[in-house]
């Protein structure tokens, strides 16, 4: 089943009367249960892409299908709905409610989605134990280190348990424990299946991907499906295998 699936998406910026092209006509097709990672480098139009995805940026011309529906049409209170019920979004700069605790921050996503206060509550403690931040539960946003926020963002995008997962950077700021951390959720809710979009720089998720998308000038330059092999005892490990 398909949960996601572009058509010819083009973005196309005015910088002072100049047109930047963003992205340039690109088809993604995303199913169900799907982890895919998006690399390329700085400028290839990867936040654009992800950003028109979660409908946070409006697109030139194309189309976007979520969960068999066209999307790109909706007005801006429809996505807010659409958004509130089926995706989390995982900002590259956090935006984080500053004037509301850790707690509130990752709560208020699960009772806009229509969880009871306790439903709520339980799924902010296991995301938060789970990216090791419990302690942190009733810290203002400003008083957590980058990487802190970083993780607050993650567990918030997750809080209404999405259909979609968007993820824009979301281990930019971590090192490498933390990363684990953040590594080790997605792989946990992917495994529930969870369906994952994330944008990356960062080999190591990467590698958690089940498919490999890099954009390179606003186009799809590469599209791998990576086979993972299980580990078997005695032998070499984890074997990632890259498919054409
Ligand atoms: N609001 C905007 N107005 C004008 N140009 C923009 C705007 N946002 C992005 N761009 C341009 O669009 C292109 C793609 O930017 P985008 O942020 O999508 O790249 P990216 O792949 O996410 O890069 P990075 O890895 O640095 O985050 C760049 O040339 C950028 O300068
Ligand atoms: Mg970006």
């Amino acid at each position: 089943m398909t949960v996601l699936r572009t058509l010819n998406l083009v973005r196309i910026y005015q910088n002072g009367g100049v047109p930047v092209p963003a992205v340039r006509g690109v088809d993604f097709t995303v199913a169900a249960g799907e982890f895919v990672a998006i690399m390329g480098p700085s400028g290839s139009g990867k936040s654009t892409l992800v950003h028109m995805l979660g409908g946070l940026d409006a697109r030139t011309s194309g189309e976007i299908w979520l969960d068999g529906k066209r999307v790109d049409t909706l007005s801006e209170s429809a996505w807010a709905v659409l958004r509130r019920r089926k995706i989390g979004f995982v900002f590259q700069f956090y935006n984080l409610v500053t004037n509301m605790t850790v707690a509130d921050n990752v709560e208020l996503p699960a009772l806009l989605a229509g969880m009871s206060p306790r439903e709520a509550r339980e799924r902010r403690e296991y995301l938060l134990g789970e990216l090791g931040l419990t302690e942190r539960a009733y810290a203002a946003p400003a008083e957590l280190s980058g990487g802190e926020q970083q993780r607050v963002a993650l567990a918030r995008a997750l809080a209404n348990g999405p259909q979609l997962l968007l993820a824009d950077e979301p281990t930019g700021n971590l090192d490498s424990r933390n990363t684990r951390d953040v590594l080790k959720l997605l792989g946990e809710v992917h495994r529930q299946g969870q369906t994952i979009v994330v944008v990356t720089h960062d080999a190591k998720v990467a590698s958690k991907a089940d498919r490999v998308v890099t954009l390179a000038d606003g186009m799809i330059v590469d599209d791998a499906s990576m086979r993972r092999r299980r580990f078997t005892p005695g032998t070499a490990g984890d074997v990632v295998e890259l498919r054409g």
